[in-house]
């Protein structure tokens, strides 16, 4: 307990309020009432702050959970590879033993194995739902064998992975020419590290596509507060798988990019913000962060270079919200991650413990390692012009070999991710539609023709109308096509989708994510997911799809971060879209448009209109005694 609360400055002894109710759960299956008080007293703090924590992270449980927790993802790509008759099985199998809880969860950042569970700590992967009996008595660890490079691909950030001789501990990252890039770059001037990234291109891969250089820039070179780092290694945007790859399969390739953007802002500490459902993730860097202190990579001055340079994990607890990078640091911080409004918190200004804070994504770190190699211009070449570089795509859904792909930015069109890259439909099956960047995306049409503005590499510009399979995977071209590359998280959906149940599935996500604070996101997740809910329950009334756009079109931008147009987005796109299939569950004639539990009886004609809670499934909410099936 002491070692974790060492890891914070010694007056932000609450940052390490979930370190201690992870180490305390942990330890004795639950946190109760002792719990509670324990840690509010060890960290100087009321019990409410520590109990407020319990009841915001999912993954804390105030009751016991069985011997075996087993937590079912219930999200867009592993519900459409069967986890809902993954979990009937396993309740059938597992229901009355009182060695097991079972839950569903969201999204466990591997939707290119779905379906997925976890047993306790461990992830399981391409789970047959017709093999429930024989997997409860043998929960094999299935992670998958990485995959080797596609010829489309170009590997920088992915280059180790899949190679025989590839191991992860700093002995071989070191004779592959490991840290050679944080040698080099101590030697050159801060600013010239952050002109090289500026130089380069690089926009951010966690979702935005911001600048990184210029996002650097914001940090003053003579700052007199402390300068944080924090690597977001959240990972929770549904249908994106990378991060967790690279820190499985290369951790020091993140460390030794953290090093150097530490070095680049002065920051002598950084953080890496890993979600709660990566354990095995954590405990590989917590290793890889000791090798390289043992090597003087990390620690008292490093290399020496006479700077100091600290690393720690920081673990999340199930709460897709804290990947936003304010809600990150509030959590950090040890609160709610209540996301900060903006203006003024921008986190390069008033950041971490109102420091100047620098929030990148893992690959993004990643990336800064082989900026330095190349140097900025020659990286700039990659890609396309203001697209540079490599990105990881995740493709997950209804495609033969879903998987990562690291291509050169917009050098693959969509057509050639799906038919070449994934391997195509599946047999007999047409394309209806791509989700291209993580579920918050805007969903295209397969039958949609697009008008692009695509920028030549002269500085000119021409306007193309392409197919969805001629779109460039690239920021631009898919945010000219209505939609956004975003995290990299491509989900395919064939003709046998219905796309009301699609939305259903991805509302249910959002209201279960919403932190709270803003009542159009509050509020409006929930209406919209249980609109689609009693459309699919056959209660769908006329006014359903119209009353679905105005809730939508009345979240997006109207709230204190960007969740509501993530939320809002999916149900806005699917409306428009695809109008015949939501017209056709909503057929009821009752007026006016009221939310389901407000539709006053006497307007409710003869017919019933069946309503349902949040939580339809058994063991959702929470995982514990009551999630016991
Ligand atoms: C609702 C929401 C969820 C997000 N989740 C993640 C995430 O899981 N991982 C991530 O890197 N960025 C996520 N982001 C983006 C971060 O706020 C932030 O922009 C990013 O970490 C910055 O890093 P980058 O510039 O390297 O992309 C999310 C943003 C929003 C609005
Ligand atoms: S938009 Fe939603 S998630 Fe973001 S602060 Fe408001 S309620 Fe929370
Ligand atoms: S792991 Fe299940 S949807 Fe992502």
């Amino acid at each position: 307990m002491d070692e974790a609360i060492g890891r914070y400055p010694p007056d932000r002894k609450r940052s390490a309020a979930m370190p201690l109710l992870h180490l305390w759960q942990e330890h004795f299956g639950l946190i109760g009432d002792d719990g509670v008080n324990w840690i509010a007293a060890k960290l100087g703090l009321q019990p409410i702050n520590i109990l407020e924590l319990v009841t915001f992270y999912p993954m804390f449980r105030q009751k016991p959970a069985g011997n075996k927790h087993i937590r079912v993802c219930r999200t867009l790509s592993c519900a459409m590879a069967g986890s809902y008759q993954l979990m009937e099985k396993f309740r059938e199998e597992a229901g009355a033993d009182k060695n097991y809880s079972i839950e569903f969860v969201e999204c466990l950042a591997s939707c290119g194995t779905a379906p997925v569970c976890m047993v306790n700590d461990e992830l399981h992967e391409n789970i047959d739902p017709n093999s429930a009996a024989e997997f409860l008595s043998n929960p094999q660890s299935a992670i998958r064998i990485p995959q080797s490079a596609h010829p489309l691909e170009h590997r920088l950030i992915f280059k180790n992975i899949g190679r025989d001789d590839w191991k992860i501990d700093i002995k071989t990252y070191l004779r592959d020419g490991g840290y050679e890039q944080l040698k080099k770059a101590v030697t050159m001037s801060r600013t010239d590290i952050v002109n090289e990234v500026k130089t380069s291109g690089l926009r951010g891969r966690g979702g935005a596509g911001f600048p990184c250089g210029v996002k650097w820039g914001f940090i003053k070179q003579d700052e007199k507060r402390p300068v944080y780092l924090i690597c977001n290694a959240d990972e929770s945007e549904p249908g994106t798988f990378k991060d967790r790859y690279i820190i499985h399969e290369d951790p020091h390739q993140l460390l030794e990019g953290i090093a150097i953007s530490c070095f680049a802002l002065n920051a002598r500490t950084a953080y890496i913000y890993i979600r709660g459902e990566f354990p095995e993730g954590a405990k590989i860097l917590e290793r890889a962060i000791e090798e390289a202190r043992e090597h003087k990579f990390l620690g008292k001055n490093i290399l020496g270079s006479g700077f100091d340079v600290d690393v720690y994990i920081h673990r999340g607890a199930g709460a897709y919200i804290c990947g936003e990078e304010t809600g990150l640091i509030e959590s950090l911080e040890g609160k709610r991650a209540y996301p900060r409004i903006k203006p003024p918190y921008f986190p390069a200004v008033l950041g971490l413990y109102m420091c100047p804070t620098i929030v990148n994504n893992v690959e993004t770190l990643c990336h800064v390692k082989h900026i330095i190699a190349m140097g900025g211009a020659k990286y700039a070449q990659l890609g396309r012009p203001n697209n540079t570089g490599t990105r990881i795509v995740c493709v997950s859904g209804d495609v033969q070999r879903p998987g990562y792909f690291e291509i050169d930015v917009g050098a693959v069109t969509m057509g050639q991710l799906i038919y070449d890259m994934a391997g195509g439909l599946k047999w007999g099956r047409q394309l209806k539609a791509v989700i291209p960047g993580g579920s918050s995306a805007k969903v295209l049409r397969a039958d949609e023709r697009f008008k692009l503005k695509q920028k030549q590499p002269d500085g000119s510009t021409i306007e193309q109308e392409m197919s969805i399979d001629e779109i460039p995977m690239d920021f631009d071209s898919l945010a000219a096509a209505g939609s956004m590359a975003g995290s990299g998280g491509v989900i395919v959906l064939d003709d046998s989708r219905d796309m009301v149940w699609t939305l259903n599935n991805i509302n249910e996500f959002y209201a279960h994510e919403s932190c709270g604070q803003c009542t159009p996101c509050r509020e409006g997740s929930l209406w919209m997911k249980k609109i689609t809910d009693r459309m699919l329950r056959g209660g769908g009334v006329t006014e359903d799809p119209r009353t679905l756009k105005t809730i939508g079109d009345n979240i997006a931008g109207r709230t204190i971060c960007a969740f509501g147009e993530a939320c809002a987005w999916p149900t806005q796109s699917f409306v428009e879209k695809f109008p015949e299939e939501f017209a056709g569950r909503a057929t009821k004639p009752v007026p006016p448009p009221l939310p389901p539990e407000y539709t006053p009886e006497e307007l409710i004609e003869r017919e019933t209109i069946p309503t349902s809670p949040l939580a339809h499934d058994p063991g959702w909410e929470k995982a514990g005694a009551d999630a016991v099936i």
